[in-house]
């Protein structure tokens, strides 16, 4: 998401209304499988009862900056010390191991030592339990309490807490509500509209409070503050109190030996968030934050997150059951994965199913850290006649992980669904060849995973190391495409696919990431036919353009395949269990359910130099954008959430890369495949070309199409190719005949002798050639002497001598 980029303007994006039903049109009831989601539970409400083994901080070490570029020096060496003895099948030997809470109904066990056996001891920065339990703030004795401070965040960030759940003393309007007191919550272009970038109070004194209800008893165990999202005011809170409570009415103010604790909240600037963990974790079910000073030139905001771990309710029976249904029951390895864990975690799928999986590389960051890419097919290595070619690319944004995460849950799971015949999965990896890219900014990714999950704030580590958008690194094709089409009157010969690359661009000097370059001969090596560029914070499929024409800020800017864009936006967004749940909250201040939840990029704001438009552009393949959550950095104990909220979508989306019509073009004399021949479909402003074997794909509604086929020194071949509405592409073939020309020429080259009936052939064209182009030029002398004035006439090519 590029927020930065709607600062240009404020205009609401320009949908037409009738824009639904003329894509329905189009699509005659194609039958989605969307059995196995439509009826499903939307547990995302619902918390988790366990006590995570993943720390709200960076939880491992990380390559320093700086030794990264010295430890990458020698790959080999890395390689080694990576397979080393640690390492084990399922790559969970590096997960932090902690205690489970006790299974509900256990609070008062008779306290004993807080040496649980299995744990190595509390971290160092919580003090555990002190001296006598002289404040109110004393614990129970449930062991697990004692030695793990570790507790997730509730949720206020991730939208786990539902808006009913805030409350507040008062607040200056309703788009500075208490519900828009959630960490990282972004602010519309303008303030005062209902979604302002931050919960404000209407007073300025001491007696201000924010109030969260976790709905059951919760240990507490710090706050995170941030200020207030505004490009107008700047509003902060310095240092605040705590208060609990287990009845909303009687309040305990967190203490600090004896004196009421005050704690440090944001420091010269707004965005940066700052933890701070109880001196005495406690037990309670509405937690406030109490502001006590704040930034002098502002006034009361806030967004916050709370830490808190979730203890058994004993007024609520039906708890355990409910919570059971949340997660995932894929066995999956659901936590963030640094660049150590994610190649650790790929090396194991590759080991698992060694007959379909492939690792391989497309370059290096900046820093040097490899671009690892998992090839899924029943042929790994190799391009098979006629299969397509698809790819998953996540992470280009650095701090938007869940892509991450996600596919590389979705590698684990085809490798283990494979091994198991799930039917579906078999089908999907014998008819594709399937590339997953899990992270395409990893210098970025590194930065974020430093902070961690709740400290990283909503840009750090969005950007490439140099700080390059990479969403916006990828040359600008569409405006090449545009000023050729406008210059030139003779509109068949403008390129309208295959744009080449400006040379600008390929200057040694030019400011282009290794990152973007290495995408880009990926993506002219392999003939990709459909992919998505996986984003997050927000919840949104949109489709090209990003960039808009003439640099109008926001601008619905449709392609020549507009309406198969659409039908691959709406499958991904239709299929989501978030998005397609009617009744979600808005993530920040935009409301896409409006729009099904897909919109055109350039529609949203304009993005020059984007992916998906070169993609589209340059080579044959689609690609849509998806945002996939409102929280760009969700705590590792929503992964599974997010896997059950994707994992339908994904599959889906990537079977539809075998609609439309495919096939292979063939030379009529040798049989052999045609590569670059071009597939032009009638009536459709973008032609593809076939790939090295002469077999191509053009991913097309149901239809009825006529298609002409072209290739250097053939004759154009056309037919009609029908497409239905089955998830499965009509084959279509192409059989094309050399030119007599052509013929000769390459006889010629060869040394040969022309045979006798090729002379003729060629000697009757020639003559027919002649004859037209004379017709021809005089037809031009009468046209331009009657239109003095207009418009320059293309001169006819002149006829190259025979010999
Ligand atoms: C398209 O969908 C709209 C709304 O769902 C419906 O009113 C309209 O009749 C549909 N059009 C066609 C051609 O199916
Ligand atoms: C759509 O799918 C359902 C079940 O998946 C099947 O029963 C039905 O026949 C299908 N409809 C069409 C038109 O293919
Ligand atoms: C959809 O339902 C049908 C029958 O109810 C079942 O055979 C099919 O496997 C289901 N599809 C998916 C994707 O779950
Ligand atoms: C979900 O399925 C159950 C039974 O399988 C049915 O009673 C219920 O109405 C369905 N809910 C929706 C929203 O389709
Ligand atoms: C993963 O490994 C751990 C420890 O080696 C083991 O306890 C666990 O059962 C394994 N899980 C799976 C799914 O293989
Ligand atoms: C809430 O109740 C729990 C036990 O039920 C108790 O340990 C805790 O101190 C209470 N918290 C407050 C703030 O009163
Ligand atoms: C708690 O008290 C200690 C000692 O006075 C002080 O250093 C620390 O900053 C206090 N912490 C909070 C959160 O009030
Ligand atoms: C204080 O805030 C006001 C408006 O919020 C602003 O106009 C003014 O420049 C600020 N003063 C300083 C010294 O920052
Ligand atoms: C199109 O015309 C404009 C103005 O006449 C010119 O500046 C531009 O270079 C031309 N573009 C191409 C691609 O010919
Ligand atoms: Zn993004």
């Amino acid at each position: 998401m590029a927020k930065i980029l709607c600062i240009l303007s404020a205009i609401v994006f320009v949908v037409k209304t009738d824009d639904v039903s003329e894509f329905n049109a189009t699509i005659p009831a194609v039958n989605m499988t969307l059995n196995s989601t439509v009826n499903r539970t939307i547990a995302f409400k619902t918390p988790v009862f366990s006590l995570f083994s993943t720390t709200t901080t960076a939880n491992k070490p990380v390559l320093g900056k700086k030794n990264m570029r010295k430890k990458n020096a020698d790959d080999k060496r890395i390689d080694q010390d990576e397979d080393g003895k640690h390492e084990t099948k399922n790559g969970t030997a590096d997960a932090k191991k902690e205690p489970d809470c006790p299974p509900a109904s256990t609070p008062s066990s008779p306290g004993p030592p807080a040496s649980t056996p299995s744990t190595p001891g509390p971290p160092a920065s919580i003090p555990s339990s002190p001296g006598p339990p002289a404040s109110m703030m004393a614990l129970p004795d449930p062991p697990c309490v004692v030695t793990s401070p570790d507790c997730p965040p509730l949720g206020l960030k991730s939208l786990r807490v539902d808006d009913s759940q805030f409350q507040a003393s008062s607040y200056l309007r309703m788009g500075l509500g208490p519900h828009r007191a959630r960490l990282n919550i972004q602010s519309g272009i303008e303030d005062g509209d209902m979604y302002d970038g931050a919960w404000c109070a209407k007073y300025e004194d001491q007696h201000q409070w924010l109030q969260v209800d976790a709905l059951r008893p919760t240990l507490f165990t710090g706050v995170i503050l941030q200020g207030r999202n505004s490009i107008w005011s700047w509003d902060w809170v310095e240092t605040y109190k705590v208060q609990l409570s287990n009845d909303s009415e009687t309040w305990k103010t967190c203490m600090n030996g004896t004196e009421e604790a005050v704690f440090v909240g944001s420091r010269n600037e707004p965005e940066t968030p700052y933890l701070a963990l109880f001196p005495q974790p406690a037990v309670a079910r509405w937690i406030r934050i109490n502001p006590q000073t704040w930034y002098w030139n502002g006034t009361i905001c806030l967004r916050a997150e709370v830490l808190g771990c979730p203890l058994p309710d004993p007024d609520n029976v039906w708890q355990h059951f409910s919570e059971k249904l949340s997660g995932s029951k894929d066995n999956l390895d659901f936590r963030h994965h640094n660049y150590k864990e994610m190649r650790k975690l790929m090396k194991a799928v590759n080991e698992e199913c060694p007959r379909i999986t492939r690792i391989y590389t497309i370059g290096k960051s900046y820093t040097g850290l490899k671009l690892y890419v998992m090839e899924i097919s029943d042929n790994p290595g190799k391009h098979e006649l006629g299969e397509p070619e698809f790819r998953y690319v996540a992470g280009m944004h650095g701090n938007e992980v869940v892509g991450r995460e996600l596919v590389l849950n979705l590698m684990q799971y085809i490798c283990r669904e494979f091994r198991r015949g799930n039917p579906r999965i078999v089908r999907l990896v014998t008819t594709t060849r399937i590339h997953l890219l899990p992270s395409m900014n990893p210098d970025g990714y590194e930065t974020a995973f430093e902070k961690g999950s709740e400290l990283a704030g909503w840009a750090l580590g969005r950007y490439s190391y140099e700080w390059v958008d990479m969403n916006h690194n990828f040359p600008d094709l569409n405006n090449i495409m545009w000023d050729a089409k406008e210059n030139d009157t003779d509109m068949v010969k403008t390129a309208n696919h295959y744009i080449p690359i400006p040379e600008y661009y390929t200057k040694e000097d030019a400011f282009v990431t290794p990152e973007t370059r290495a995408v880009i001969s990926w993506m002219q090596d392999i003939p990709f036919v459909l992919s998505a560029n996986l984003h997050g914070g927000e919840l949104v499929v949109t489709y090209p353009f990003d960039c808009t024409r003439d640099w109008a800020p926001q601008e619905n800017t449709p392609t020549a395949d507009d309406s198969f864009f659409r039908w691959l936006a709406t499958v991904y967004a239709s299929t989501n269990l978030v998005m397609a749940n009617p009744d979600r909250r808005i993530c920040h201040s935009e409301d896409f359910q409006q729009h099904n939840n897909i919109i055109n990029g350039g529609a949203w704001h304009t993005v020059p130099g984007s992916m998906n438009d070169f993609s589209y552009m340059h080579t044959n393949c689609f690609e849509v954008t998806v945002e996939l959550s409102c929280d760009k950095f969700p705590h590792a104990s929503e992964l599974p959430t997010e896997w059950e909220n994707n994992k339908e979508s994904l599959l889906v989306y990537m079977e539809q890369v075998h609609r439309g019509i495919k096939g292979v073009v063939r030379d009529k004399m040798t049989k052999k495949g045609i590569a670059d021949a071009i597939v032009k479909v009638e009536d459709l402003d973008h032609d593809i070309r076939s790939a090295a074997d002469g077999d191509y794909w053009r991913l097309l509604n149901p239809g009825e199409y006529k298609v002409t086929v072209w290739a250097e020194g053939y004759f154009p071949s056309m037919r009609r190719c029908n497409v239905g509405t089955e998830a499965r592409p009509t084959i279509c073939d192409f059989i094309l005949i050399k030119t007599p020309r052509q013929r000769m020429n390459e006889i010629l080259a060869k040394g040969g002798r022309l045979p006798q009936d090729l002379q003729l052939k060629l000697r009757a064209l020639r003559l027919r050639k002649l004859r037209a182009s004379t017709k021809a030029i005089n037809q031009r002398r009468k046209h331009s002497r009657k239109a003095r004035g207009t418009r320059f006439a293309r001169a006819p090519r002149p006829l190259t001598p025979l010999a």
